[in-house]
């Protein structure tokens, strides 16, 4: 009977930390995405790398700038990069939707 008792906790134990971990899959770390993928020209303090500013990326702590930019044109400019502008590359193919998106904000917190 104890045994049974214990098979029982032992597997909603499971289930538990089974759903937990969907759970957590589902959350996207924009801190971790952009520290990997965009410190390197944009720079930790979002206002960019001699490299990104080499390649014409702008401060993102300027206010004035963002506030000429739409929250669609971040979205669109992230995955499909600049055509006029080389240097910026796509990351539609690197980032899902969702992720580019929750990217918007990020960008936006550096001049706030
Ligand atoms: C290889 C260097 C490089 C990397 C890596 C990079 N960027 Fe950029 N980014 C640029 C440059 C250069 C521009 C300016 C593009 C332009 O307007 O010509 C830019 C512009 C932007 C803009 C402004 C777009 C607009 O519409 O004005 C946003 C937002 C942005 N980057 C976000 C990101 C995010 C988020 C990442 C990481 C997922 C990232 N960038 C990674 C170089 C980079």
């Amino acid at each position: 009977m104890r045994s049974k008792a214990i098979v029982c906790f032992l597997f909603s134990g499971l289930i538990f930390c089974l759903s937990l971990s969907s759970l957590l899959a589902d959350e996207i770390y924009t801190d971790e995405i952009y520290a990997e993928k965009c410190a390197l020209c944009h720079g930790e303090d979002g206002k960019g790398t001699p490299t990104g500013i080499d390649f014409g990326a702008k401060d993102f702590t300027d206010a004035a700038w963002q506030a000429t930019r739409t929250d669609d044109d971040f979205v669109n400019s992230i995955t499909n990069g600049n055509p006029d502008n080389s240097n910026y590359l796509p990351f539609g193919d690197m980032l899902s939707e969702e992720e580019i998106k929750a990217m918007v904000p990020c960008v936006r917190a550096f001049a706030q």
